[in-house]
């Protein structure tokens, strides 16, 4: 797990970029999870301005958004199909039709769900997976008490994530009680995670997150069992971190740690990963290969 500490929004919005626009480079057919909420906003603006400066190509990738809200579609608004176009898809590249976002309306959730799981599968799953955290520590519509197994499916929402919410509609009793979401299980599937987490209001969720114990009561805590897991944070989210300077000293002594070569993989990415004991890595006790890079 990776722990890099921004200044602030905009330092985080464009480091997250970075690494997104990595990923597309290294694979321009790349499959990319994407997120909605305020926070990835800075980000989104700085893809589009790798675009348009710097020609980044989104022409042959897939995109997969993490949730959605149920009654609404596409032409609502407050439709996560609506903001995808409106912060990132109209000013991009991406052919349309290689968009999904989980249908807000169905006859038949089981199977619309299921057809999604089986629609990133055969897209060859997610390369990297975006994710802002909730108050309340859930990533995408994962509220506390889902199933760190869970796969996309119909979930309530709190009355916290509702209050949260509540800000983008005209009427608080607008904002939908029930969402389609990505399951835990389905987001930890993606080779990569990407979290980025802003302001005083996400101190709590960022501290259960990467300092509590992985619980179901915080789902962004599951990211603790991905073997490439990076949260970006600004100062700001950063009030309720114990090892919040251990954190700045890895970062600080980043460009001097010995070179890492990531070994193919071979094996499901939700596998831990343990030390190679042959591997020549410096021998602090209890130091693992994410403490040094
Ligand atoms: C919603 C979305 C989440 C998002 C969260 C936080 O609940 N489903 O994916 O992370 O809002 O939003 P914000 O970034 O606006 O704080």
């Amino acid at each position: 797990m990776e722990i890099i500490i921004g200044a602030d929004y905009d330092e985080i919005s464009k480091a997250a970029a970075a690494a997104m626009a990595k990923v597309v480079r290294d694979k321009p057919t790349a499959v990319l999870g994407l997120a909605t909420g305020s926070t990835p906003i800075g980000m989104y603006k700085e893809l589009i301005r790798l675009h348009r400066d710097e020609g980044l190509d989104f022409s042959q990738v897939t995109t997969f958004n993490l949730d959605e809200y149920v009654g609404l579609d596409g032409s609502h608004d407050q439709s996560y199909r609506y903001f995808m176009t409106e912060n990132l898809f109209k000013d991009i590249n991406v052919k349309i039709e290689n968009t999904n976002v989980p249908a807000g309306i169905s006859d038949d959730f089981k199977a619309s769900c299921q057809a999604y799981e089986e629609k990133i599968r055969a897209a060859g799953g997610i390369d990297v997976q975006v994710l802002g955290i909730g108050s309340d520590g859930h990533i995408a519509f994962n509220e506390p008490s889902s199933s760190l197994a869970s796969r996309t499916r119909l979930k309530t929402l709190t009355q916290q994530t509702i209050d949260d919410n509540a800000r983008f509609f005209e009427r608080p009793e607008d904002v939908p009680v029930y969402c389609v979401t990505m399951g835990v299980g389905t987001i930890l599937e993606a080779k990569k995670l990407i979290l980025l987490a802003s302001g005083a209001g996400k101190t709590d969720a960022v501290a259960d997150a990467i300092e509590g114990p992985v619980s179901s009561m915080c789902t962004a805590s599951a990211l603790q069992l991905h073997p490439d897991s990076a949260f970006y944070v600004d100062l700001a989210a950063t009030g309720k971190l114990k090892m919040l300077e251990y954190y700045q000293w890895v970062q600080a002594k980043k460009s001097g740690a010995p070179a890492w070569t990531e070994p193919p993989r071979t094996e499901a990415p939700t596998d831990v990963r343990f030390i190679d004991p042959a591997a020549d890595l410096p021998s602090s006790p209890g130091m693992t290969v994410s403490s040094v890079i």
